[in-house]
């Protein structure tokens, strides 16, 4: 079994409090922490930018995860050359050549994933996952945090995991979008590997966050653990 990672999403995260959630983040040896980059055109929103990715990465070594949902990534991609180590996944129908952008990921020194819209299948990546470090199964329409999962995609998420292992690639399955304390034994059940944490749990309303991260954590164990048995 491979090892279950938490990703808490930044952008529902408290801006005033950035710093005392980040040393939270530290304290607990987070695994990732995931960074939405909208440009208003692929999505009708505006969040995080490279600055933003700059201030975290100059203040914790956690590894970023960044969520591209930019039109024409390879014009921005240098923008983020300075995450060694980084994950970038970008969405590949905004791009012309999906695996020059994959290329050009990698030059960078960043490790390179696709996010996939709810409406992409894994098959049309095919000739893509040979390359790919990460696979991100968006859950709910890429743009807005808050939103209510799309109740196929639990099946996308186990169909992607069939797929991957039957191929033998070495691919983190990673899950985006309304990863609730309900959803979320579903999406292990289903083969998710890495979980974008937001505001269905880790940044739920008057929650406490390093609680709810014990809570996350212990919910992966007894999944591993129950996988370990079986
Ligand atoms: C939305 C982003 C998600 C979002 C998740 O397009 O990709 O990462 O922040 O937020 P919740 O967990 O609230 O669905
Ligand atoms: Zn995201």
């Amino acid at each position: 079994m491979k090892t279950l990672k938490i990703a808490p999403s930044m952008m529902c995260a408290d801006f005033l409090v950035i710093k005392e959630v980040l040393d939270i983040f530290i304290e607990q040896k987070i695994d990732y922490l995931h960074v939405d980059i909208m440009d208003g055109h692929y999505v009708p929103n505006f969040t995080l930018g490279k600055d933003f990715c700059r201030a975290i990465a100059s203040y914790t070594d956690i590894l970023l995860d960044i969520h591209l949902m930019i039109e024409n990534p390879d014009r921005f991609i240098g923008d983020f050359n300075l995450f060694r180590n980084a994950v970038v996944c970008y969405h590949p129908e905004t791009s012309y050549h999906p695996l020059r952008t994959v290329e050009l990921i990698k030059k960078h020194g960043a490790k390179a994933g696709a996010a996939l819209d709810p409406s992409v299948t894994v098959q049309s990546m095919k000739y893509l996952l040979p390359d790919l470090d990460m696979l991100s199964i968006m859950t709910i329409n890429p743009g807005y945090a808050g939103q209510k999962l799309i109740p196929g995609t639990i099946d996308k998420i186990r169909e992607t995991a069939d797929y991957i292992q039957e191929k033998g690639y070495k691919i983190e399955i990673e899950v985006d979008g309304n990863v609730s304390w309900q959803n979320l034994p579903a999406m292990l059940e289903a083969g998710g590997e890495v979980f974008v944490a937001g505001t269905s749990s880790l940044f739920e309303k008057d929650g406490d966050i390093a609680q709810n991260i014990e809570k996350f954590r212990s919910i992966l164990k007894k999944f591993e653990k129950k996988g370990s048995s079986a």
